[in-house]
């Protein structure tokens, strides 16, 4: 079967897209990382991404001037040059129109560092560590209109510990961000995990 060509959505590090970019280099590995795109452009990770070899795209959000469908119409064009397949979101730090996500529904992936549905949104080691809960984790899911709400692909927990620091806590979910990701990528695309009802396609406001 021909590997599912995948993009990569940055604004950062991009360690999880290098975990990805890591995982696709196996043998049966069902997808294969072809771009990655940054709405920063001098997001770390791109200098990861180009030293990798892979096609990189930088579509500034600044450039379109408040004007989110058409930045979301280049973002679109671009993975459709580049025939995209499914659409990983890696510390993508824009939030997305229901335009952009039904265009995409079913095939577009983000990673959220807490135990969905607790958690939603920023900081969520400072406000784990807040709260006291024993258990934190990260969690893959489909992504849907609403934010970080969509259905779980892979989830996994590691303990908070006594004396944790939002830092130690981080670093011991981002150990496992890098191994669930990959995991989940390859469940969609084996056709394993899939979106039961996709969000609808609506028309772009500029279109
Ligand atoms: C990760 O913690 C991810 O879960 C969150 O943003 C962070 C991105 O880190 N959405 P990196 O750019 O992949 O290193």
């Amino acid at each position: 079967m021909s590997k599912k060509r995948v993009a990569v959505l940055i604004s950062g590090r991009g360690s999880n897209m290098t975990a990805l970019i890591e995982a696709a280099k196996a043998k049966d590995y069902p997808a294969e990382i072809v771009l990655v795109v940054s709405n920063v452009p001098d997001a770390t990770g791109l200098t990861h991404a180009r030293e990798a070899a892979i096609a990189t795209a930088v579509i500034d959000h600044r450039s379109f001037r408040g004007d989110r469908a058409a930045f979301e119409r280049a973002l679109d064009d671009e993975l459709r040059n580049f025939r995209i397949e499914i659409v990983c979101l890696a510390g993508f730090m824009r939030l997305l129109t229901a335009w952009f996500i039904g265009r995409w529904s079913g095939r577009i992936l983000n990673i959220h560092p807490a135990l969905l549905p607790e958690f939603k949104g920023l900081h969520t080691h400072r406000r784990a560590l807040e709260a006291g809960v024993k258990q934190h984790g990260a969690t893959v899911h489909f992504v849907v209109e609403a934010t970080d709400a969509g259905p779980v692909i892979s989830q996994q927990s590691v303990p908070v510990l006594q004396g944790d620091t939002e830092e130690t806590l981080a670093a011991r979910v981002l150990e496992i961000e890098h191994r669930i990701y990959p995991e989940a990528l390859r469940l969609v695309a084996e056709g394993r995990a899939k979106l039961a009802t996709p969000q609808p396609e609506i028309k772009n406001p500029r279109v």
